[in-house]
């Protein structure tokens, strides 16, 4: 089993947006559970020309709008002691030699050193390329380990041409491509689920399976993010990355151990199966819309259009849908519909899988109503759930059946899970990449969308709006393939919503 060894965790862009909201609350509570390795020191590098005691002040004032309930006050100091700062003003050149300087001579800093670039993409570059001039990556002594976020480029070229630069400092190993998506404890639960049940194993294919949803709503706009949302929208935001991870988890084969390459390995071969949708089959797989004005909560939100950054005629979507097959042994024939939207109807992450209905029907002189398939459906976020639907005879004189559903909500209350960065930044640590995307991943699952950005990119005259608070544009039904299949937006069985719009 691997171990937490001292380390320097180093992060650029320490008071920005990603490091407040996530990275620094997430190292906080491991810290507050005593998961932290006890050399482990925290770096924050920023713009800012701030001393040790200023940069304190604002990680305590992060903690308190983390933790408005107060934060425990031992945890506190402890995690306070850890925090340094190094100040890299614009266009200061010496200012990657003195943190050089810093890092190596000053012994209250380990030489294992984590670099995580909480920085927009493209400022990825100019700081790999500083940090690589003063020697930094160079593992003389102890190991040196780059962490980036996604979005890996905006296509697939843009994506190798990171790649390549990544390359000319660093060795694959060193690189650490985070899907925060991964780091979910329900999402690692699909796996799970999976291989450690042999009950499923043999309806979990084509012979069984009607088809397979995966959705991620949320009621949030773009929350001020225009800069980067106009150029990204929902297909890249979400679909590219957390929905293709999602979709490689459902359809993978087992692989042969938990390691990070045997898992990684079986996650590309999926991504590689997907049938390649050709620019002009585009429309039959995908559909895009754009959230107009509407009532979230009861409270009146603005359209897209109106949100601040967002250029007057933007065709960038803020919803996508998407139907893939996957042309293997295992799938064939077998939709998956992805779906993810802005301003909708509630915040739900979930899989949801129907299964084929009997081959023959049997109880069609007795039943009421109509046939009811099987589900299986897999709650990500806000509800950690597994629910599987089946049919039960009513009580009574009459042969007659009803949906049941077998909730197995798994999460005692007394039982908090840790989020998806806590998750991350260990493993990070442990040097542990089974949770990190490998290049081929990002490739193939660039390879998947790149066709419908192409078309879409093209098509800049007319977008489907859709009303804030719903569950998106109405023309997205064309993407099923019959009748009787339909996006499925609760978990619960009330049915009430099953087929609403
Ligand atoms: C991010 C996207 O990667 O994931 C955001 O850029 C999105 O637009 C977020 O809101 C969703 O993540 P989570 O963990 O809140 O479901």
């Amino acid at each position: 089993m691997k171990v937490l060894e001292p380390c320097t965790l180093v992060i650029f862009g320490a008071a920005g947006n990603l490091s407040r909201r996530k990275l620094i609350p997430s190292l906080f509570r491991l810290e507050s559970t005593n998961r932290l390795q006890e050399r482990l020191v925290i770096l924050g590098c920023g713009i800012e020309q701030i001393g040790q005691e200023e940069w304190k002040n604002t990680v305590e004032k992060m903690l308190q709008q983390s933790h408005p309930q107060g934060v425990d006050g031992d945890a506190k100091e402890r995690f306070l002691a850890r925090m340094h700062y190094h100040a890299i003003p614009p266009g200061d050149d010496k200012a990657y030699a003195r943190l050089q300087a810093l890092l190596v001579s000053d012994d209250r800093f380990p030489p294992n050193m984590a670099f995580y670039m909480a920085v927009r993409p493209s400022e990825f570059n100019a700081i790999i390329e500083n940090l690589s001039q003063v020697g930094l990556f160079k593992e003389n002594g102890g190991w040196r380990r780059l962490v980036i976020e996604k979005p890996f480029g905006y296509d697939l070229l843009s994506a190798q041409t990171l790649q390549r630069n990544l390359y000319k400092h660093l060795d694959e190993p060193q690189i650490y491509r985070i899907d925060h998506y991964l780091g979910k404890g329900t999402v690692q639960n699909v796996m799970v689920f999976r291989f450690a049940n042999l009950l499923l194993e043999p309806l979990w294919n084509h012979h069984y399976i009607d088809h397979v949803q995966i959705t991620h709503s949320e009621t949030l706009g773009i929350e001020g993010r225009a800069d980067y949302y106009e150029g990204a929208g929902a297909l890249r935001d979400m679909i590219q990355s957390h929905l293709l991870q999602l979709l490689t988890l459902v359809a993978m084969e087992p692989p042969v151990t938990m390691d990070a390459e045997h898992l990684r390995d079986e996650k590309v071969k999926v991504l590689k199966a997907i049938r390649p949708i050709t620019q002009n089959a585009v429309h039959a797989h995908a559909f895009r819309g754009q959230y107009a004005s509407g009532n979230i909560d009861g409270k009146a939100v603005p359209g897209y259009l109106d949100e601040p950054g967002v250029l007057e005629n933007s065709t960038t979507e803020t919803y996508a849908a998407l139907k893939l097959y996957i042309d293997n042994w295992r799938w064939a024939g077998v939709p998956f519909y992805l779906r993810t939207g802005k301003r909708l109807h509630e915040n739900s992450s979930a899989i949801s899988i129907r299964f084929k209905k009997p081959p023959q029907d049997l109880m069609r002189f007795t039943r009421q109503g109509a046939a009811q398939p099987n589900w299986i459906m897999l709650g990500i976020q806000p509800d950690e759930c597994l629910k599987v639907e089946m049919q039960v005879k009513e009580p009574g004189l009459d042969l007659h059946t009803r949906s049941i559903s077998l909730d197995a909500t798994y999460r005692k209350i007394s039982e908090e899970d840790f989020g998806a960065y806590e998750s991350l930044l260990i493993d990070v640590m442990l040097g542990d990449h089974s949770l990190f995307l490998r290049m081929d991943e990002v490739e193939a699952a660039w390879r998947v969308v790149d066709p419908i950005i192409k078309v879409w990119s093209m098509e800049r005259d007319f977008i489907n709006t859709y009303q804030a608070g719903s569950w998106g544009p109405r023309g997205t039904y064309r993407l099923f393939d019959r009748e009787d299949q339909f996006w499925r937006h609760s978990l619960n069985l009330d049915g009430a919503d099953l087929q609403a719009y």
